[in-house]
């Protein structure tokens, strides 16, 4: 086929967009045991299939089949994230062995021509830093600086890209307010706390990084998703989705990529200087909120996932426009992806976001699909699919699907192509709810 043909033959291209996968290492390396999430785990009840993050996909020891394999589906970037308690096991004890092994499955990535992102703080930390309050603390924020400052001092010639933290309204819901994350608990003020701490965190990293090392690119990945009014006609519903939105996502927008503080999070910090703290804007995003009360609710007749959260295509350019239009910049897209455990939904999923992508004259630049190999999904534990690779827990066998196919083939040819579409799209349909149990 000449290059013309091919052209002709895409259903539509994805321009410059660079396409790649995100992983978080609590989900992926299994071994380490000195962790909130390890502790969390190993309570009666919290995680629903009782499993813990101690096995995983064993990435810590099979990085270089997961690079590999990434190589060989022509991934160009990828995500990855690392596990604090490693680096710092002891306060202020640095472990030089593993900064060794993550620079050589660094280098390995580079070498694969794969461009790395690292992000610096995802759900986890070490026990010991939960033990002294974690972001509750009054040393958290000079805590996590010592941290940062020693991994980007080390990955310094191999890693230029920087997510500081990883949806800290996610992070903070569950532990603080719902309580259905580490440490579990349901308190508004200590909710409002570790909000304003991670705020100030990312804002002091932001220069910190940039300190070390001038040319860096620094972010965080805000986990945005839409909230809609389930009735539409309804003042209260209507009034509530502005509130949860606000909530959620506008306070800390501003603290953290304005660097200023709105009354909802408190004071503004002393060593913040309202001011851009950003080079690039990191957006999660998965689905959208039926609000009629303070919580997740799903139309009626939505198309969902296996965990029931609706898939709203659309809602990825609607929250991109919302944070480009207050912080311009460049959108990397830090996370989307779908829970299907037969895999029979989730290329029309990533189809149908990259179509809204494409289609959108937003500065969409990088696609991060979550996730890589089927991996362990926090309270919800080992039964949920969101890779497009299989994964085998007791062999730890992996097995590319063919959604991880039609991935590889739309970075290929720079787009999706009819033949592609009709390979791996065209007979998939979405599951619809028409009556959604209504959540929480
Ligand atoms: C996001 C998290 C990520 C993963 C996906 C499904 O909220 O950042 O670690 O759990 O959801």
């Amino acid at each position: 086929m000449t290059e013309a043909n091919m052209t002709e033959a895409l259903r539509f291209s994805i321009g410059d967009l660079r396409i790649g996968v995100a992983t978080a290492p609590t989900q992926i390396e299994g071994g380490r045991r000195d962790t909130n999430w390890a502790d969390w785990a190993g309570l009666p009840g919290r995680i629903k299939d009782g499993s813990t993050p101690l096995r995983a996909t064993d990435h810590w020891n099979r990085w270089r089949e997961d690079t590999e394999l990434m190589s060989e589906l022509g991934l160009e970037l990828y995500r990855m994230g690392i596990e604090w308690s490693r680096i710092e096991p002891t306060p202020g004890d640095f472990d030089t062995e593993a900064i060794a092994h993550y620079r050589e499955e660094i280098q390995a990535i580079r070498n694969a021509g794969i461009e790395p992102l690292v992000t610096l703080h995802h759900f986890s930390h070490p026990s010991w830093f939960e033990a002294l309050g974690g972001w509750t603390s009054e040393v958290a924020v000079e805590t996590w600086l010592r941290f940062v400052r020693f991994v980007v001092t080390h990955l310094d010639d191999l890693v230029t890209d920087w997510c500081t933290i990883n949806e800290p309204n996610a992070f903070t819901t569950g532990g603080y307010l719902f309580g259905f994350f580490p440490p579990g608990r349901t308190d508004w003020l200590a909710t409002r706390r570790v909000l304003a701490t991670m705020a100030h965190a990312h804002c002091r990293a932001y220069h910190l990084i940039h300190d070390l090392q001038p040319h860096a690119k620094v972010g965080f990945a805000h986990h945005l998703r839409v909230f809609d009014p389930l009735d539409a006609r309804n003042p209260v519903h209507r009034g509530l989705a502005r509130v949860s939105a606000h909530l959620f996502q506008g306070a800390i927008t501003d603290a953290f990529l304005g660097g200023r503080w709105s009354r909802l999070l408190g004071a503004q910090p002393a060593d913040v200087t309202p001011g851009r703290h950003y080079d690039w804007l990191g957006v999660n995003y998965y689905s959208r909120t039926a609000t009629s009360k303070l919580d997740d609710g799903t139309f009626a007749n939505s198309p969902v996932n296996d965990l029931d959260w609706e898939i709203y295509p659309a809602g990825i350019e609607r929250v991109a426009r919302w944070l480009h239009e207050r912080y311009p910049g460049p959108i990397w897209v830090t996370e989307n992806g779908t829970c299907d455990a037969t895999d029979s939904f989730r290329s029309r999923f990533i189809h149908d976001h990259l179509r809204v992508i494409a289609e959108s004259d937003l500065p969409f630049e990088r696609y991060y699909h979550w996730c890589f190999v089927d991996n362990w999904e926090w309270a919800e534990g080992e039964v949920p699919r969101f890779g497009i690779v299989a994964l085998d827990y007791e062999t730890q066998e992996r097995t590319v699907k063919d959604s991880g196919r039609f991935l590889s083939s739309v970075i290929a040819h720079r787009g999706v192509t009819e033949e592609a579409y009709a390979a791996h799209v065209a007979s998939q349909r979405y599951r619809v709810v028409a009556a959604p149990t209504p959540r929480g």
